[in-house]
């Protein structure tokens, strides 16, 4: 069967190549932001697959009377789609988790470190002022990564691989939240399960890594802020909206908290221009989590995996749910 497949945004060539030569027709919209639902409706009319990703907004109006069999987005956070009502549809949803969970860590990682060690306003300083004289009492002074404590809130795939850098490369102890107990983890690097309270008031850093839901939205705010450390670090390379925004701008100003260091924002593309105000103690970066030549390459080839599978009449390799 000859299958439509409508593509959002742009995509690796090779993979779009991959889908014609199972013989199906591929229409590539090119858009270069995120499709609203009234936008989806119209360009899938007669569809039988869609390649979307995270921007898109896949609400319940685009399955309310579809012909898409299939939805492969191209990211492993979905919360920009109504998985009931694709479900309620009879369409599936598949995802590309795994493939991006080293990438995603090691930028978690990177914030924690660049925020800690100052390092964008240390090279904006360095290339205007040059290095200056060594002076051991220079101030600003950076805070001590290694043998700090971690609190990883979401202890899933991303979370864990970045226990597992903190604490065999770091000598960071391991703290975490999750709705079960995760034996493997405790038993590999030590890690200890508490409710988010206390993890927040013992972290020294605290990374998010739960998915974006109506429990979880804002779950970081004025109120969790003011349980966290004068001197700690909250990393985000999850999903923006699990931050009150306003709420941390003002934490970074007022000193509650330290710094933070964000790849992902409440309203994207937009970032709050009170983060923005809060100078260095924020080090931002444009949702680049995945972002490595073979990461993504993998994402696509694995979002196309599942298309090519679903529309063979087999079973997705990655659904959500
Ligand atoms: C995801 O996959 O959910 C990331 O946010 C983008 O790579």
């Amino acid at each position: 069967m000859v299958a439509k497949i409508v593509v959002t945004q742009p995509v690796h060539a090779e993979q779009l190549q991959r889908l014609r030569d199972a013989g199906h027709e591929v229409v590539t919209l090119d858009s270069p932001r995120g499709l609203t639902a009234e936008e989806l409706v119209e360009k899938t009319r007669g569809a039988d697959a869609l390649l979307s990703q995270l921007s898109d907004k896949l609400t319940k109006d685009v399955f309310a009377d579809t012909s898409l069999k299939v939805v492969a987005t191209i990211a492993t956070g979905f919360d920009n789609i109504d998985v009931d009502a694709a479900q309620a549809a009879n369409v599936a949803v598949t995802r590309t988790p795994d493939v991006l969970t080293n990438a995603t860590a090691d930028l978690a990682m990177t914030l924690m470190l660049a925020v800690a060690r100052q390092i964008p306003e240390s090279d904006a300083s360095t290339r205007e002022h040059g290095t200056g004289p060594f002076q051991l009492l220079r101030e600003p002074m950076g805070i001590d990564i290694s043998g700090a404590t971690l609190g990883v809130v979401g202890l899933g795939r991303i979370g864990e691989a970045l226990a597992h850098r903190a604490h065999f490369g770091f000598g960071m102890k391991i703290l975490y939240t999750a709705r079960s107990q995760h034996p493997a983890a405790e038993q590999r690097f030590g890690a200890v399960r508490l409710p988010l309270g206390q993890l927040l008031a013992e972290s020294d850093v605290v990374s998010l890594h739960t998915p974006l839901n109506d429990e979880t939205r804002h779950l970081i705010n004025r109120e969790t802020l003011a349980l966290m450390k004068p001197t700690a670090i909250l990393v985000n390379t999850g999903r923006g909206p699990l931050i009150n925004e306003a709420e941390l701008a003002e934490a970074l100003v007022n000193g509650t908290i330290a710094g933070a260091g964000l790849d992902v924002f409440e309203n994207e593309p937009d970032v709050h221009p009170d983060l923005l105000a809060a100078g260095h103690r924020a080090v931002l970066t444009p949702h680049i989590g995945s972002a490595t030549t073979k990461t993504r390459e993998a994402m696509s080839a694995l979002a196309v995996d599942n298309i090519l599978a679903v529309l063979a009449g087999k079973a997705p390799l990655t659904p959500v749910g």
